[in-house]
């Protein structure tokens, strides 16, 4: 794996900063594989057992396997550390990007005035944001994506730049960017006929899966949009800083003003388990309206269960507790069905798990699976 790269925009951190962050890599790093990672024996052994007898039923699903484990002392124990660790992430993270916003609002907004910047940065104060945005902090990131505390406020992208570092363990490449290098390499390999001439990258927060592309498809157009301005204003900063041409603009994906066809390939990378069925439903017919005939759209996100209950504890618990309630439905969908009710043919429609490009392990209950990125994905008719 190569080593972790910051840039201009990088937020810094004093030593004690450094170290609190150190150790709440170190300590997700334990929960979330070797106390997760014993889940499935407690349940075995026990919480399955006591919840069948309780209940006077066999378990059914995720839910009744997430009922078992929140009344099996293992089960609580797991819960309350993988909660109080996430919270402990915002609370080191939050006040060390607090400390120097003034400085990072001013090195971002010299990159946006800039007369030699390479890309754009198009932001609608107006736009409303989604229900399922604004009600909740999602996964407990107190003020969510969106919220400002100052003029030309960058804090939420930068908080998030240093948060996904510490969040994701050192496993995501060196800018973080293994969504977007193992996705852009699969489009390369999967749909040799593509020569994309626009790119759009829907829920981009700060950019850092949508720089890929840009190296990936030199002759294409890069496109990124989210609904947040915080993250966007970091997001095309941090790519100034980078050196990379791409065009970012407030929108929401569910519906663009973006002329029909305008794009070749529309790509989202976890962002729909953020959104909520009817959302999900019309981001699917909003990337049909945007494909030019035989343009292909791909989203990568968890994973569904639709085998095992016990495969579905984690994300029945990150719905119930960890602020991010659509887990729940997204989970028993079928996005080529969705799909191919948005317009694109059923047998150009499938799911897949595509390759990591940095292949990180990633925890014991995705041992299954590591190395992979869950991906629905279809290409319209010619
Ligand atoms: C988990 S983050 C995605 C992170 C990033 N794409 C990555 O590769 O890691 C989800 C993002 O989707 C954005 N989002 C949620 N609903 C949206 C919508 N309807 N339109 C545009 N962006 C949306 C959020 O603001 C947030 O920045």
């Amino acid at each position: 794996m190569p080593e972790f790269q910051t840039h201009a925009m990088y937020p810094d951190a004093t030593h004690d900063e450094q170290s609190r962050q150190n150790f709440i890599r170190t300590a997700r790093r334990h929960v979330l594989g070797t106390v997760l990672g014993g889940a499935g024996q407690a349940y075995k052994a026990r919480a399955r057992g006591a919840f069948e007898k309780a209940a006077g039923k066999q378990v059914r699903g995720p839910i009744d396997v997430l009922k078992a484990m929140d009344a099996d002392p293992y089960g609580q124990m797991t819960g309350s550390l993988v909660r109080t660790t996430q919270e402990m992430l915002y609370d080191t993270v939050g006040p060390s990007i607090a400390r120097q916003l003034p400085e990072l609002v001013a090195r971002s907004n010299a990159y946006a005035q800039s007369n030699r910047k390479r890309g754009s940065l198009m932001l609608d104060p107006n736009l409303a944001l989604p229900r399922y945005h604004a009600a909740a902090d999602i996964h407990c990131k107190p003020g969510a994506y969106h919220s400002e505390i100052v003029p030309d406020d960058v804090l939420a992208g930068a908080e998030y730049d240093r948060t996904i570092n510490v969040f994701y363990m050192g496993s995501m490449g060196p800018w973080n960017d293994d969504m977007g290098m193992s996705l852009g390499h699969w489009i390369k390999k999967n749909y040799p006929d593509l020569k994309p001439k626009r790119i759009l990258d829907m829920g981009c927060t700060i950019g850092h899966s949508t720089l890929p592309y840009c190296d990936l498809f030199p002759d294409a157009e890069i496109h990124a949009i989210d609904v947040a301005g915080p993250c966007l204003r970091y997001g095309h900063a941090r790519a100034e800083a980078m050196g990379k041409t791409v065009h970012f603009a407030q929108m929401n994906a569910e519906k663009t003003p973006f002329p029909d066809g305008h794009f070749d390939l529309v790509l989202s990378h976890i962002m729909l388990h953020e959104t909520a069925l009817s959302a999900l439903k019309a981001i699917f017919r909003e990337s049909h309206r945007l494909l030019a005939p035989g343009g292909v759209t791909a989203h990568v996100d968890a994973r569904p269960f639709k085998d095992d209950p016990f495969d579905g504890y984690f994300n029945e618990w990150l719905a119930h507790y960890n602020n991010e309630p659509f887990m729940h439905t997204l989970a028993k969908l079928d996005l080529a069905d969705i799909a191919a009710e948005a317009g694109f043919p059923r047998k150009a429609a499938f799911e897949t798990r595509i390759p990591s490009w940095f292949n990180p392990p990633m925890g014991t209950l995705m041992a299954k699976e590591a190395g992979t990125w869950f991906t629905a994905v279809a290409r319209k008719a010619g």
